[in-house]
């Protein structure tokens, strides 16, 4: 049976006919279920995209009210991927410039060999590897790879709160601490080359340290869920053609990138309206959210990399995110996970953009 609406689909079992069907038939259109607009075709979604009203955070919630004030609001509105116009484009170029610059070889989280991987197991490394790679695609040094994965999570984890509570202070406790040990890695004497040239780039750019610093904390979180659910699903889609044991590298990314294509870590995101705007014959009002259903988008232009994104906010990152997530994948592969018993029994997260895979929760109670 198909979803009731998008935001279903993202944990459905099969959700991909349904999106094919929901950008031919209904390229754009009001989900009252949701109070969203829904653009699932890619022509409406890079209308949406490119229309100067089109914000990446409501106009009047730049941060997550909860999280204000502190630090982890601060943390995030300075990210990148929060704003829009002139800080944006500013921070956007210096940021694939250092990506593109900094050139590591993907570094892999280790699991300890000690003995058989359980479900849990590899829930905790799908949460942790993309960070810790990640971490040391920045140069960090290894002993704070595991305090970065556990300060992203925490910072998370307070985002979706509502009002301020016990999540929320956790949360500006990691953000203080991400904040802090990025500012001090891009100050360092012995940075990278690239690292420096960001940090030169900034100075002549007039951008405050603490901006860069936060943007490249800001790295560490964009590369957390969507890291885990490509990860996982590779795994899913690994243990559905039984496959186990060691393969090559390039065997570990060609079924990273069947992922990519046939099963995305991540199915929305969204735009929120500064103005009214007209798109596709269609008049939406401001204040409106659409919902860009890019895994829709992604069926009518397989080749068209829609799972990062498209247009000003595209992903930096898709490049990273493939290496990292096939390195993990063979090293996972490697220490012998059980693939088909993991395919054979997993959930979804109840996340509403990404796709990720749960292997260890309760046993549902016998009917
Ligand atoms: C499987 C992994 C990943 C997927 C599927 C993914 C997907 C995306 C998507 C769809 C967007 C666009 C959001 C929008 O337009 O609203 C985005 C933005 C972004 N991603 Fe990724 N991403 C991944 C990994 C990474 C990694 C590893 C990095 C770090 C290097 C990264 C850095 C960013 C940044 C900084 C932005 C904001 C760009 C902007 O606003 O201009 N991503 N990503």
């Amino acid at each position: 049976m198909f979803p009731a609406h998008p935001l279903e689909a993202v944990t459905h079992a099969a959700p991909y006919p349904y999106y094919a069907a929901l950008a031919r038939d209904r390229p754009l259109y009001r989900e009252p279920a949701l109070d969203l607009w829904i653009a699932s075709h890619p022509d409406a979604i890079r209308a949406i995209m490119s229309h100067p009203a089109a914000r990446v955070r409501p106009p009047a919630a730049p941060v997550p009210p909860a999280l204000c004030p502190g630090p982890a609001a601060t943390l995030f509105g300075r990210f990148v991927r929060m704003n829009d116009s002139v800080p944006h484009t500013q921070l956007k170029g210096l940021l694939t410039d250092f990506i593109r610059g900094q050139g590591r070889h993907p570094e892999v989280m280790a699991w300890p060999d000690t003995g058989a991987l359980t479900a849990n197991d590899i829930d905790r490394y799908l949460a942790a590897a993309p960070v810790h790679a990640q971490a040391a695609f920045l140069g960090l040094p290894p002993s704070v790879y595991a305090d970065c994965a556990a300060d992203i999570s925490v910072f998370l984890s307070g985002l979706p709160e509502v009002s301020a509570g016990p999540k929320t202070a956790a949360a500006h406790a990691a953000a203080e601490r991400l904040q802090g040990r990025l500012e001090s890695h891009l100050q360092a004497p012995q940075a990278s080359p690239a690292l420096r040239r960001l940090r030169e780039a900034g100075m002549r750019a007039d951008l405050a340290p603490a901006l860069l610093a936060a943007n490249l904390a800001g790295l560490l979180f964009q590369s957390c869920e969507a890291g885990a659910g490509l990860l996982g699903n590779a795994l899913v889609l690994a243990g559905r053609r039984g496959l186990r044991g060691a393969v090559s590298d390039g065997q570990a990314e060609a079924l990273v990138d069947e992922v990519l294509r046939t099963d995305p870590p991540v199915h929305n995101t969204r735009r929120f309206l500064a103005a009214g705007i007209e798109i596709c014959g269609q008049g939406i009002e401001a204040g409106q959210t659409v919902l860009l259903v890019l895994a829709a988008a992604a069926m009518i232009e397989p080749e068209a990399r829609w799972p990062f994104g498209a247009l000003g906010h595209a992903c930096p990152g898709a490049e990273l995110a493939r290496r990292h997530a096939a390195a993990a994948l063979a090293h996972l592969l490697h220490a012998d996970a059980d693939t088909v018993s993991l395919a054979a029994r997993f959930r979804y997260r109840p996340l509403p953009n990404a796709r990720v895979p749960q292997f260890d929760f309760p046993k549902e109670p016998s009917q």
